[in-house]
């Protein structure tokens, strides 16, 4: 059974040919009916144990996009809160005929766990803080599409490196595709293991303004953090905000990016996030696109011939 598991298990070939078919894909979308019949004999179910709302519509967009059936499960509605397994809960929606699973889960490695226990390709829609290859995907074709390449492009990932399985899936996703890749934050928001990624460490976000040619810009993520780490979020919009001040002070024009959900006023203003400079509503629009080349290339696999 094939899966998309993280970006960590993939290669530079199978990037490319997700780029290839989200190309074509982007062409159907912006087409008067923007669905094609490709998936009509899949069924997909889309299981979120976190909250979402980017993720979770462009996946239902996509499978829709295709043609698939889709169930959609959140489980703050569902028998999990009596107590029911994870396995439990995915083998009972598995035995309704559903071939493809979709999943987020607030603990790092859910989906390799689940893989192992069923018999359903499944892709990671966000795994902790593990990894979320979905948004380093689409992040990685907006870069392209908006810059012409990725290879030798320099770009920072700024801020909760620690707490970001946005920072991670990145990290992989842009080296394997020839990418400089810097992380800059807090000293108290990088991972110990940083070092071990092959990617510049800078703290100084004004230095990594001047180097970069893309500038990833993630949210402080409160909500996975036992304790209060330093700085506070005043003190981090000081010290890790961008403004347009700070951009106007460059001696180029950078484009900045977001996954969202944004913090306006934390780490970045309304003023860049609404700026020419930012494509994050393109990234948003693409991310339909590259979730309809994932699934579909991974539906090809367990169709019948
Ligand atoms: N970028 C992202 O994963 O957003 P959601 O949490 O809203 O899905």
């Amino acid at each position: 059974v094939n899966h998309l598991l993280g970006i960590k298990y993939l290669n530079t070939s199978d990037i490319n040919l997700i780029f290839e078919t989200a190309d074509q894909f982007k062409e159907v979308i912006n087409r008067p009916i923007k669905k094609v019949p490709s998936l009509r004999d899949i069924t997909i179910a889309n299981l979120f144990f976190e909250n979402s709302t980017r993720t979770k519509l462009s996946f239902e967009l996509a499978e829709k996009r295709l043609s698939a059936d889709v169930i959609n499960f959140s489980a703050s509605q569902s028998s999990v809160k009596k107590g029911e397994t994870l396995i439990d809960t995915v083998n009972n929606i598995l035995s309704m005929k559903v071939d493809m699973v979709v999943m987020r889960h607030p603990k790092p490695g859910a989906g390799v766990f689940l893989s192992k226990h069923i018999n359903a390709s499944i892709i990671n829609a966000g795994d902790g803080a593990h990894e979320h290859p979905t948004q380093a995907l689409l992040d990685c074709y907006s870069i392209k599409e908006h810059l012409g390449s990725i290879k030798g492009k320099k770009v920072v990932i700024v801020g909760d490196i620690l707490h970001s399985r946005v920072a991670l899936s990145n990290i992989y996703a842009l080296k394997l595709l020839g990418a400089e890749v810097m992380v800059c934050g807090p000293q108290t928001l990088l991972p110990k293991y940083i070092g071990k990624l092959g990617v510049i460490v800078e703290t100084s976000l004004i230095k990594a303004l001047q180097w970069c040619d893309v500038a990833n810009m993630l949210r402080v993520q409160n909500e996975r953090m036992e304790i209060s780490y330093f700085p506070s979020t005043r003190e981090y919009a000081q010290q890790y905000g961008v403004t347009k001040q700070l951009l106007d002070s460059l001696d180029k024009k950078i484009t900045i990016m977001h996954p969202g959900p944004i913090n306006r006023g934390v780490e970045i203003t309304s003023e860049v996030a609404d700026s020419d400079q930012a494509i994050i509503l393109d990234q948003v629009e693409n991310g339909v696109a590259v979730r309809m080349a994932v699934i579909y290339l991974l539906a090809s696999k367990i169709k019948p011939n």
